[in-house]
């Protein structure tokens, strides 16, 4: 079934009617694919990309060349969802030119919106992104680009002054021109007052059941994730990690014990083609046994034959 392309305006009807939108993370063409399939509404196309995809310890060692592939593998699958692309540590911070520019090589490539992480101290950025037609989700909470100045990954917004901290934070982005934010990691408590504090959007991942949609990192929820970071608000909805060794084992056992391939994995041809083939072969055969008995002389070998020797 073919949906309505989904914009600010099909998120914020979303919020009017108090329905949850469906947020997950992709990087490639086949997972935004199913995604999308499988009727989400939102598609992030986070800088966790370091450690979901290439492996990385965190977020940082991500640039905006490798998110161009991976944007553009999302975009080309996403016919419906809103897709919005991460930007990674250092595209925008240093000024809002790269601000813009970075922003605006994610929106050519066909996102609908870009994210940053932080709150006032990056609103001059928002600013100038918003100010250059660019849809906007701030991040507020658990932001891993400075997960050195918060101390690790720790659950934020646990006292009453960080969560005025938090709720300041998203009114600068509002003020900035922010569609939306994305709270990460913190009480459901501390959610619902930012959620009650501001007009824009607002989204959670592990910040409880008080905003107005839900994003997972994907490998999480389908349990693909490599490595020892397990998050306690995931809830992991299958085990496709397993599966896919448990194919590459049976696959390798086919073929070290040579059931594989098989007759239906092979291009047929007619029957007399074959038998002139297989007299070919006999030729090579019986050309290459005498040649291990002595020199090789080309001019023995029939001139189409040459190439196989
Ligand atoms: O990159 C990402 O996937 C994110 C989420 C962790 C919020 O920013």
């Amino acid at each position: 079934m073919s949906r309505k392309k989904i914009t600010t305006a099909t998120l914020a009807a979303f919020r009017a009617r108090g329905e949850k939108a469906v947020f997950v993370t992709a990087y490639d063409y086949p997972t935004a694919t199913f995604a999308e399939r499988a009727g989400v509404d939102m598609i992030l196309v986070g800088d966790s990309a370091a450690m979901t995809m290439m492996g990385l310890p965190s977020t940082l060692g991500v640039g905006m060349d490798e998110m161009v592939v991976f944007v553009r593998s999302v975009c080309r699958a996403s016919t419906y969802a809103f897709v919005v692309g991460d930007l990674p540590f250092l595209s925008y911070q240093p000024s809002d030119e790269a601000a813009v520019l970075n922003a605006g090589r994610f929106i050519a490539l066909g996102c609908d919106a870009v994210k940053c992480e932080g709150g006032a101290r990056v609103a001059p950025r928002v600013r100038a992104m918003t100010d250059a037609g660019i849809n906007v989700m701030g991040h507020l909470g658990l932001t891993p680009q400075s997960l050195s100045q918060l101390g690790g990954y720790r659950v934020q917004g646990k006292s009453r002054d960080s969560a005025q901290q938090l709720v300041d934070d998203a009114a600068a982005l509002e003020e900035a021109g922010a569609f939306a934010v994305l709270l990460e990691a913190m009480p459901a408590e501390t959610a619902a007052l930012v959620r009650e504090s501001v007009d824009i959007l607002v989204y959670g991942i592990g910040a409880g059941p008080h905003v107005d949609g839900q994003l997972v990192i994907s490998h999480d929820i389908l349990g693909n994730f490599v490595g020892d970071i397990r998050p306690s608000f995931v809830k992991r909805y299958g085990r496709v990690g397993d599966e896919i060794e448990r194919v590459f084992r049976a696959y390798a056992d086919d073929v070290r014990g040579e059931n594989f391939p098989g007759p239906e994995h092979c291009y047929a041809i007619p029957r007399e083609r074959e038998d002139e083939i297989r007299e070919l072969r006999e030729i090579v055969h019986d050309l290459r046994s005498a040649a291990i008995h002595r020199e090789p002389d080309s001019s023995s070998f029939p001139a189409e034959l040459v190439s196989a020797r």
